[in-house]
């Protein structure tokens, strides 16, 4: 059980915290109540799962699955050229247990929502089904830094005229993939960054998300060609890089099933819902049988200071989580002795 505790920017107390503190609440109470279950627990907090500082997110839970080297990882540094290791072995979390040295007979991780579905429904709990693909760029647009009292319009090369051109597109290549599809740019770095000198270099990030592979495909192939066609005119040199790849992900229909049943026994409304953001859960479904317990947020507010789930929203999922994974224990001690 387990979930992450970084965050963004400007991120709430909920988002990831909840389903750390959620599984030590329920860990406390099998001791509490002298319960032995069939398979050992642990808590598990992943590192970076957000990749706001560095990239890209679910780092340590895609290490652990596999879907990135260990090394490569490490190795991933933040704007300020620090490495992920290195930051590691900073705070003493570097630590010297082998990545997946022990597997996991299942995963549950509980999450608030971070949108808007179950407070309009009312419904106490998400069964989370699966999550969306997800695929980040970096980009970076290049023209020439120029005097901007001196210069005349056309002889610039304005490298932040291209990069604004391209955000927009960005946005008009998600509304294009209708009703599911997302697109962003959430963080832009201008260079020099001064009233008076024309920008020459812009570096930004691209983040798409949609349930299907083909839409995710089809998304890349409009920002590729956007950028060749809005850069050219402008005599400006750019590049978009595929930095992460996160294809969509179905969770385990046992786990699942623990998670239906633990919300009917719990006597909480529920229903299955697909999760629009990432989560450790969708690379740890690579190794383990895996599922999410989600619960509802205020306005669906996330990675936002203004995030909020009520005390009895909070304990309702951390009472989903203990039973699910109870449920999912029986049954794993039924299988063994059969
Ligand atoms: C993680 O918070 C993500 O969905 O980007
Ligand atoms: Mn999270
Ligand atoms: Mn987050």
């Amino acid at each position: 059980m387990g979930s992450h505790l970084d965050t963004q920017p400007t991120g709430g107390k909920f988002d990831g915290v909840l389903g750390v503190l959620g599984a030590l609440e329920a860990l406390r109470t099998l001791v509490e109540a002298g319960y032995e279950t069939f398979a050992p627990i642990e808590v598990v907090n992943w590192t970076n799962e957000e990749g706001a500082r560095f990239s890209p997110a679910m780092t340590s839970s895609g290490v652990f699955a596999g879907a990135f080297d260990r090394a490569w990882a490490v190795s991933r540094r933040d704007r300020s050229g620090e490495t992920f290791g290195a930051a590691l072995e900073a705070i003493g979390y570097r630590g010297p247990e082998r990545c997946g040295a022990h597997p996991l007979s299942a995963f549950f991780e509980l999450h608030i929502e971070q949108g808007p579905i179950l407070e309009a429904e009312a419904k106490d709990i998400g069964i989370v089904t699966g999550v969306q693909g997800m695929r980040w760029y970096e980009a970076s647009v290049v023209g020439q830094d120029a005097h901007t009292g001196a210069t005349p319009m056309h002889l610039r090369k304005n490298a932040l005229v291209g990069a604004a051109r391209l955000v927009d597109k960005v946005d008009a290549i998600a509304r294009a993939h209708p009703p599911l599809a997302v697109g962003t740019v959430g963080s832009l770095e201008v260079k020099p960054n001064s009233p008076n000198v024309v920008p020459g270099e812009v570096h930004f990030t691209v983040d798409f998300r949609h349930p299907e592979t083909a839409v995710l495909d089809s998304m890349e192939r409009m920002l590729f060609a956007a950028v060749a066609e809005v850069c050219g005119p402008l005599r400006l040199e750019a590049t978009a890089t595929k930095i992460w790849d996160q294809p969509p992900v179905a969770f385990d229909a046992g786990c699942i099933a623990a998670v239906r049943e633990a919300a009917a026994q719990s006597g909480f409304s529920a229903r299955e819902i697909f999760s629009g953001a990432g989560h450790d859960a969708a690379y740890v479904a690579r190794v383990a049988p895996t599922a999410m317990i989600f619960v509802p947020c205020r306005d669906g507010i996330s990675h936002n200071e203004a995030e909020f789930s009520s005390k009895e929203q909070c304990a309702a999922g951390a009472q989903v989580l203990l039973q699910a994974v109870l449920n999912y224990d029986r049954a794993l001690a039924e299988r063994h002795a059969r």
